[in-house]
């Protein structure tokens, strides 16, 4: 068997490896338009900074995992394609900063109709809205090919940074297909893939719809979360309540559990926002309105996390912060990995030069990235070290909970600070009360702040 996998990204690759390494028997080819990024899966330098991913890369590439840029010949001779390409929130036209752009899906079917040599399973991998199975089908339909293609939907919940144990050990597998004779074929195609490794009771089979559906569901469920803990952090900070004090009382309770209860400065990434975001559009299409502005307030409320940090920032800074220094200690959506999509760091740095701060930014993997996004722009620079980057700032903000920040030696940073010396900490990651003690002034979220020289604010 022939497996294609046409995008190379975040979830192509590392899905992927992971199950060239668990099928020997199966080829697999992964394909994109990138020439730059296939390089780089092809070289020791990946496209991507994922924990475990070379390891496991390296077990099967040459042998039965390829990666290239013949997207025609691989589809020529594939009897599954996976589709793992990017679909961006539009940016122009009807639904423009709400609904998919399905640009890129729309030409992957019409690549596969094209190329195709045979009848093809197309499995659709990345997050889209719900019914984009039926438009695929309907593009791979049209025209004059002889051949039959199934879609299914079989939706990737890797998170990055733990993509490969996800991978490794998935909660569930998820495959949604057409309840006739072919669909139910196909979707036992791909779960025996899966079987391989997963055990058969965690693979789930649903019709195509659910199983769309559930992706968007369990992301905006999951963000959810992550709103509602930074809604009472809001009420910790006026309070004297302390937002990690909260969130362990309340994870306990084993009918709501621990997970996502940690509140920070607002959750990024490429999913949760595009994929509510999906989620409101499509509400709003069938008139759902209630349920539109119920799901769009998990993003309003994310939105008002950054903003608010920031002007915590401004306000203990003695209301202005123009011309001041300010070290950024992360730019990573989240620990573990490089992404910087829809980072909360990429909004907070636009905003403090926009005050004309002066914005240095350090992160461990992820400051290629960051200057991609960012380019170069006045009062802005890069420093990977640390230290160096703290060096005569006024201010250093931990916007990402890299485990390395915890263990910085910030007695070092505080004597190389300009005083007074703030320190922002948008992950509650660090010890508040012992870095108050080295002469910071502590702020992190929604717990008491900690303050030398200040009125407490
Ligand atoms: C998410 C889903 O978890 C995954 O199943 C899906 O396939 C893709 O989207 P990902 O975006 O990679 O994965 O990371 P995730 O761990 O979910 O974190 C998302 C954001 O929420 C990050 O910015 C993270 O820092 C933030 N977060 C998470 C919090 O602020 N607090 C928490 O308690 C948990
Ligand atoms: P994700 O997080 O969903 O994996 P990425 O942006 O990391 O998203 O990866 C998507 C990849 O898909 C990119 O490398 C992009 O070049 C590739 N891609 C987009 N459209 C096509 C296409 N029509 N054919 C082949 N590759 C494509």
């Amino acid at each position: 068997m022939k497996i294609v996998c046409i995008g190379a990204g975040y979830v192509g690759g590392p899905t992927m490896s992971v199950i060239a390494s668990k099928c020997p028997n199966v080829i697999i080819e992964v394909v994109d338009l990138s020439q730059e990024r296939i390089n780089a899966w092809n070289s020791d330098f990946l496209p991507i900074y994922e924990p475990g991913l070379s390891d496991i890369l390296k077990e099967s590439i040459g042998r039965n995992l390829f990666f290239s840029t013949q997207i025609e010949e691989a589809i020529e001779q594939a009897d599954i394609v996976f589709v793992s390409v990017n679909t961006p929130t539009k940016t122009f036209g009807k639904g423009a900063g709400k609904a998919a752009n399905l640009e890129y899906i729309e030409k992957c079917a019409r690549t596969i109709r094209q190329y195709a040599k045979k009848d093809l399973i197309v499995v659709e991998k990345s997050t889209l809205p719900v019914r984009t199975a039926e438009a695929m089908e309907k593009i791979l339909h049209s025209g004059e090919s002889p051949y039959h293609f199934e879609v299914l939907s079989n939706p990737e919940f890797l998170a990055e940074g733990t993509a490969i144990q996800d991978l490794l050990v998935p909660d569930r597998v998820l495959i949604g297909g057409r309840q006739t004779e072919s669909g139910i074929v196909a979707i036992e195609k791909l779960a025996d893939l899966y079987a391989h490794w997963v055990p058969r009771e965690r693979i789930l089979r649903t019709n195509t719809w659910s199983s769309e559906l559930s992706k968007l569901a369990s992301n905006a469920f999951l963000a959810q979360r992550v709103s509602s803990i930074n809604a009472i952090s809001q009420l910790c900070e006026e309070t004297e309540a302390d937002v990690g004090e909260v969130s362990k009382a309340i994870g306990m309770d084993e009918r709501i559990g621990s997970k996502f209860l940690n509140s920070s400065i607002g959750f990024g990434g490429s999913c949760f926002k595009k994929d509510i975001l999906n989620l409101v559009y499509l509400c709003r299409q069938y008139g759902l309105n209630e349920a539109a502005d119920y799901w769009d307030q998990v993003v309003i409320m994310n939105d008002h996390q950054k903003d608010r940090f920031i002007d915590k920032m401004i306000k203990t800074m003695f209301n202005t912060i123009s011309g001041k220094k300010v070290a950024i200690l992360g730019f990573a959506f989240k620990a573990d990995t490089g992404d910087t999509r829809e980072s909360p760091a990429d909004y907070v740095v636009k905003q403090l030069l926009e005050e004309h701060c002066e914005v240095t930014i350090s992160d461990p993997e992820a400051l290629e990235n960051a200057k991609k996004d960012l380019g170069e722009r006045k009062n802005l620079s890069f420093e990977k070290d640390p230290y160096l980057a703290c060096e005569g700032a006024d201010a250093t903000v931990i916007m990402t909970e890299w485990q390395a920040y915890k263990s910085l030696n910030f007695e070092k940073i505080y004597t190389s600070m300009r005083k007074p010396a703030f320190l922002f900490d948008g992950r509650n990651i660090l010890d508040h009360l012992s870095i108050h003690q080295l002469g910071f002034n502590v702020f992190p979220i929604g717990k008491p702040s900690y303050v030398h020289e200040l009125k407490k604010v």
